[in-house]
């Protein structure tokens, strides 16, 4: 960590930073638009032999790569939320990714101390095409009535080391969302459950402003807590406290499930369930 250096606009030597990168890896938000900007404007500073990775959880590598001058150095790298727990990495080349650029962005893997695989560039890569089908059906428990907290613990006594609710708000209701509508689109009924109205659920969240822990409030709420130790003032330490269902989710939960309900009902009377 001695050598990550913090950068902001405000900075002039961001630029001179840049010019000297080796392997740059851009993690904003999961819009194609903006992940071509990206691109762009850091491509006016790097070194041409410079590798691009992005850190897209769903978009296709290869219609990234589309908006760089050198399509050859652009390349996937999908780190796992909260990154210094999560051992896994995924390599993703697309078709027009050079052997160097591979080699290069698996090499900087191992040094992280990850387990580095290469994966094709298929809707999902590995993990989220494994992943897409288990989250669908839990969304649907949910719709159905199933309390979250319930099924966030028979997930850990089945041997999960995380629930799967805790998962969803842990990586954002907003990426969650974007993968779970991205898998639907692109492999069909299974990465969107049998309903298909479950995946209504995370949209119906993001509406709410429930993000997951990123903005306090999810499936749970979670609290800052700030403890300070008394016999360092100088010391203080943070934390937070999550998994305390709220009423207000409570709520949103019910008014979604009941959407769905009615929903259901039209559906039997016309027959042409979606
Ligand atoms: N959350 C996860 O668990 C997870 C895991 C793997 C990959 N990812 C991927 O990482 C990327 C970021 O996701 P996140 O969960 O960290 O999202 P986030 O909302 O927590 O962070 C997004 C970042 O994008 C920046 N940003 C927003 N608009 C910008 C703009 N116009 N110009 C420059 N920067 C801008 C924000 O400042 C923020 O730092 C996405 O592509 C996501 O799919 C997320």
């Amino acid at each position: 960590m001695g050598n990550v250096i913090g950068l902001t606009q405000d900075m002039s030597s961001w630029p001179k930073h840049f010019s000297q990168a080796d392997l740059v890896v851009e993690a904003v938000l999961e819009d194609l638009n903006l992940k071509h900007a990206v691109i762009k404007e850091t491509e006016q500073y790097i070194p041409e032999h410079c590798v691009f990775a992005t850190n897209t959880s769903a978009l296709p590598i290869a219609e990234i790569a589309k908006a760089s001058k050198r399509p050859e150095n652009i390349i996937g790298m999908h780190y796992f939320s909260p990154v210094d727990k999560m051992p896994l990495l995924e390599i993703i080349p697309h078709e027009g990714t050079s052997e160097k650029t591979i080699a290069t962005a698996y090499d900087v893997g191992l040094r992280q101390g990850k387990t580095t695989i290469l994966v094709k560039d298929v809707p999902g890569f590995y993990v989220n095409r494994s992943l897409g089908p288990y989250m669908s059906e839990v969304m649907d428990l949910v719709m159905d009535g199933a309390d979250p907290l319930r099924v966030d613990k028979a997930l850990k006594t089945f041997g999960f080391p995380v629930g799967p609710i805790n998962l969803a708000d842990e990586v954002g209701i907003d990426v969650a969302g974007h993968v779970q509508s991205f898998l639907g689109d692109n492999l069909g009924v299974r990465m969107s459950s049998p309903h298909k109205n479950a995946s209504t659920i995370l949209p119906k969240m993001m509406e709410k402003g429930l993000l997951g822990k990123k903005s306090g409030k999810g499936f749970f709420e979670y609290v800052f807590v700030v403890v300070v130790v008394l016999t360092s003032p100088s010391l203080l330490q943070s934390s937070h406290i999550s998994m305390i269902p709220i009423n207000q989710i409570n709520k949103t939960l019910a008014q979604i499930r009941q959407e769905r309900k009615t929903k259901r009902c039209e559906c039997r009377s016309t027959e042409t369930c979606g």
